[in-house]
């Protein structure tokens, strides 16, 4: 359906910009890194499984996004590089952090796209229940040990930050943030989607009142599409959930390239770059409900999370941003 498939129409460049795309070896990651390098970026492929990001690569590097020719594509495009990082390991995300931090003159572009769905009950070695850590505790850790890089690239910088329509179904218990008493594998991917419309919020929010500027943050439902999200729902929910899923999506969903273009858009639309904390759809602003427009909420997710990550939310964020430097580099 033509009407709920708007394309980003941005002819943007981004010669001489480095991009972070997190969960980048396969899905909406990946198109997004081949739209991104097609327009000049390096792009940053910070994945977990590095024979299948080298495999991306390949697939990135000989087939160009329908918008540009083979020629251009040869002659004009920009740097693809693997960073390792596994989001179910906070000692991952601090290396790889660190790495980046040490390596990269810049950071303009942070993409938090990895995620799993319908994933088993697992308790990472962090202690942390590990959709809550892969989706969004990762994430979280990840942005605000990027954040001091991102601000000496400023002004122009985005962090970007993949959720779901399905936030709407979802209550977060903060009593019990492990869903130790009741795990449901569906309940827990609904609150970490929500989570990611929080986080990038009160983020937002917490960088404006820091005087912190160009730096804006977006978050966004990109569609319904047939990716390898679906790969543990046949263990946890039933074996026809991937089928199920993958027809719908197909029938009334988008394509991937489709599904891709609202992650772009929030990336490097000149029209939304004075627009920060809001949430997209289909290529443009969305409205939030419920729970996501809870500002006390928002406020005790960042307290949980600090907590889970044995830090100390402070009062001023530029000092906290320096805490967190020091105690998780
Ligand atoms: N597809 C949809 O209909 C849909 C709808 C709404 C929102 N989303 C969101 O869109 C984002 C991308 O999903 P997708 O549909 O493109 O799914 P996908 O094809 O399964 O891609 C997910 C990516 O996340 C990576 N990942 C998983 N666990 C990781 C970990 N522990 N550490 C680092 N990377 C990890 C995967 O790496 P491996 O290949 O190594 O597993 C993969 O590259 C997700 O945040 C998802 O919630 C998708």
């Amino acid at each position: 359906m033509w009407f709920f498939n708007k394309m980003c129409t941005s002819k943007a460049r981004l010669d001489g910009k480095t991009v972070v795309i997190t969960g980048a070896s396969s899905g909406i990651g990946k198109e997004t890194a081949r739209d991104l390098y097609a327009r000049g970026a390096r792009v940053i492929l910070a994945c977990r499984n590095i024979e299948k990001t080298n495999e991306a690569i390949d697939d990135i590097k000989n087939n160009p996004p329908s918008w540009i020719t083979k020629d251009e594509y040869e002659n004009n495009v920009g740097e693809l590089a693997i960073y390792l990082l596994d989001l179910c390991s906070l000692k991952s995300v601090r290396d790889c952090a660190k790495s980046l931090l040490t390596n990269e003159a810049a950071i303009h572009i942070l993409i938090n796209n990895a995620g799993v769905a319908a994933y088993p009950y697992k308790i990472t070695e962090d202690g942390i229940e590990a959709t809550l850590q892969v989706n969004y505790l990762g994430h979280f850790l990840l942005t605000l040990l990027l954040l001091p890089k991102m601000q000496s690239s400023s002004p122009s910088c985005r962090i970007v930050n993949l959720a779901s329509f399905l936030y709407t179904l979802a209550n977060i218990n903060f009593d019990d943030i492990n869903m130790k008493r009741s795990y449901s594998p569906f309940l827990r991917y609904t609150q970490t989607k929500l989570a990611n419309i929080l986080f990038t919020k009160e983020l937002a929010r917490r960088l404006k009142e820091a005087n912190i500027h160009g730096i804006n943050v977006y978050s966004l439902h990109p569609g319904v599409i047939a990716t390898e999200i679906t790969r543990y729902s046949d263990s946890t929910v039933s074996c026809i959930a991937p089928f199920f899923f993958n027809t719908c999506a197909h029938l009334f969903g988008k394509n991937v390239i489709q599904g891709t273009q609202t992650t772009i858009y929030c990336s490097i639309d000149e029209g939304i770059a004075n627009q920060t904390g809001l949430y997209y759809s289909n290529c443009g602003v969305s409205n939030t409900y419920r729970k996501a427009n809870d500002r006390q909420y928002a406020d005790k997710l960042w307290n949980v999370s600090c907590r889970l990550l044995d830090l100390e939310p402070e009062e001023n964020f530029t000092t906290f941003l320096e805490t967190v430097s020091r105690q998780m580099l």
